[in-house]
């Protein structure tokens, strides 16, 4: 049986699948801000690294996959910390538990926002590491009502293409470990709750997030492809951005891409 280790793991997707994994009988190590084996705030440097040190405690130092999956969607500053930093380091942090596993494994979360335009400067930032630039662009755009959407896609973009630029590197699919992300449509989680609270706030979202094939999905429709995504059947997805998104993609980007 293998050891996972999922960030976000007290709540939604994270939650859904930690409990999928369970039942497979899987250790799985849940890491977020309550209710889970390790109690670890992402925000910040502190606690990324509070968190790496108590997943190489509670695991004896091995684990077979890392899912990161905690985030916020709140136009704030702290959206920028967790959903770009927060999951960047979950995955540096933890990659060198995974040596030694004969199937290691990575994924994070990224979103189907991740398609909608993004604050450029806010992208760059990201790319760069730069989280004190980053956290500083944030918060002149959470000031601003018009723009303040801006930083969960843009975070999400940049999550996205950050796994599309290390997937091929030599720590990564170097070291056999497939690195890849999924980029879910709307989930019914508590994340998304006050959008799907009446049929006149859900029909609003879905004309922004289309979403033809089945609509809007439970949390446990991603959970299964994250467990495909982290299990030992995945040999040769490298860098793949999954949609699982009922058709958004498709509806969004048509045949611009392949
Ligand atoms: N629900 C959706 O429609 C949807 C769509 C696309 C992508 N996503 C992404 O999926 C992931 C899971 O979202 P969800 O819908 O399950 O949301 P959720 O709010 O149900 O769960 C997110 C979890 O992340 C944790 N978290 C937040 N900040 C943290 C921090 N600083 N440190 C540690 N943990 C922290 C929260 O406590 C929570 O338990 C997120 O990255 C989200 O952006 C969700």
């Amino acid at each position: 049986m293998r050891t996972y280790v999922i960030t976000g793991a007290a709540s939604g997707i994270g939650k859904t699948t930690a409990q999928l994994l369970r039942e497979r009988e899987h250790t799985v190590i849940g890491v977020d801000l309550h209710d889970t084996e390790v109690t670890a705030d992402l925000s910040n440097p502190v606690g990324r690294a509070s968190m790496v040190a108590d997943v190489a405690a509670a695991s004896g130092g091995h684990i077979d996959a890392i899912v990161a999956c905690a985030g916020l969607a709140s136009p704030t500053v702290a959206t920028a910390r967790v959903n770009f930093f927060g999951a960047v380091a979950t995955l540096d942090g933890l990659r060198p538990l995974l040596t030694g596993s004969s199937a290691p494994r990575a994924v994070v979360i990224s979103s189907m926002a991740s398609l909608f335009p993004p604050d450029d400067e806010l992208l760059h930032l990201f790319l760069d590491g730069d989280e004190d630039g980053a956290a500083a662009r944030a918060e002149v755009l959470a000031g601003d009502e018009n723009l303040s959407g801006l930083i969960y896609g843009t975070a999400k973009r940049a999550l996205a293409l950050w796994v599309r630029r290390h997937a091929a590197l030599p720590e990564w699919a170097g070291e056999g470990i497939p690195l890849n992300a999924v980029a879910p449509g709307i989930i019914d989680t508590p994340m998304v709750a006050d959008f799907l609270a009446t049929e006149e706030a859900k029909q609003a979202v879905l004309q922004q997030v289309p979403m033809p094939l089945n609509g809007i999905a439970q949390p446990i429709v991603v959970a299964r492809l994250l467990s495909w995504l982290t299990s030992e059947e995945n040999t040769h997805l490298c860098g793949q951005v999954v949609f699982v998104d009922g058709g958004s993609d498709v509806m969004i980007r048509g045949e611009s891409t392949w």
